[in-house]
């Protein structure tokens, strides 16, 4: 079993554990990062509730971004501390968290960015199975509802791949790079209150990107699919997911553009 040194004055207590930089770091930067773990259970054998717990770190031995200091914390501190990374370059999805305030990536987040404390939570609104990591199934089984593969009937060429013109393929642009962090969806008032019947922005950005794909022939289906007071139409145009989204795009565009294709088809 890996022993960890806990720096001097360390706090470990029901109310949320403090873990103080060691003695002479002179550059400290405060996380307040939320903890919580179903089987840490009270007297009365059901789960404890969430606590805060606050981590003192030395600056000028961590590097720049968010999931490195947590890294850090994990490593060195208190190696129960629970978050899903992969990747560390906002490719894979798996970082996404309330940093700050906002929904993002801890490990494109620049932690310099942050004035003060930094504030680290579970994306809002979803359940959480430990600390940090949400649980992504209904979201994943949303995702998989949009049957996000090209459909269709006419065969592919024998000895080539299904074309697209250049003017097609650029009509996939800003919809292809979406990470499915679920920051956007996370962020939206309307998917907090019917996350259970309203896609929300990432999974309809998805949808959108098969709709608008030049060699797909299920069009009309996926048209039909979203036609429902609320799969598509719980979107009011709150803009959060825009704002929120890591990778600079722009689902809540891609959702106004599906609505107007709604309304092309019944005229
Ligand atoms: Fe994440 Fe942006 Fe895709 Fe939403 S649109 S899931 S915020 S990458
Ligand atoms: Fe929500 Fe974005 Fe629409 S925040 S309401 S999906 S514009
Ligand atoms: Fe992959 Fe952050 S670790 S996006």
């Amino acid at each position: 079993m890996v022993e960890f040194a806990l720096p001097k004055n360390s706090k470990i207590s029901k109310d949320g554990n403090v873990y103080e930089a060691a003695d002479g770091a002179t550059n400290v930067k405060v996380f307040n990062v939320y903890r919580w773990d179903p089987e840490e259970l009270d007297a009365d054998g059901k789960p404890k509730n969430p606590r805060i717990d606050r981590y003192e770190i030395d600056m000028d031995k961590c590097a720049p971004m968010v999931l490195d200091a947590l890294i850090k914390m994990k490593d060195e501190m208190d190696a129960t501390l629970t978050f899903r990374r992969s990747c560390r370059e906002g490719i894979c999805g798996s970082c996404a968290m309330n940093i700050d305030g906002t929904n993002t990536l801890a490990c494109t987040k620049s932690i310099a960015d942050v004035k003060g404390e930094v504030n680290i939570y579970p994306l809002p609104h979803m359940s959480v199975v430990k600390d940090l990591v949400p649980d992504m199934n209904h979201f994943y089984a949303q995702y998989e509802s949009i049957q996000p593969w090209l459909k269709a009937e006419s065969p592919a060429p024998s000895n080539a791949e299904r074309l697209q013109s250049p003017e097609d393929r650029e009509k996939l642009d800003g919809l292809y790079e979406c990470i499915l962090c679920a920051c956007c969806s996370t962020s939206c008032p309307s998917y907090w209150w019917n996350p259970d019947r309203y896609l929300g922005p990432a999974i309809l950005l998805h949808a959108y990107r098969w709709i608008i794909d030049s060699r797909d022939e299920a069009t009309g289906d996926r048209l039909d699919d979203l036609e429902d007071p609320f799969k598509l139409y719980r979107c009011h145009t709150i803009m959060n997911c825009t704002k929120t989204c890591p990778k600079g795009l722009n689902p809540a565009k891609a959702i106004a553009e599906i609505k107007k294709l709604m309304v092309a088809r019944q005229v």
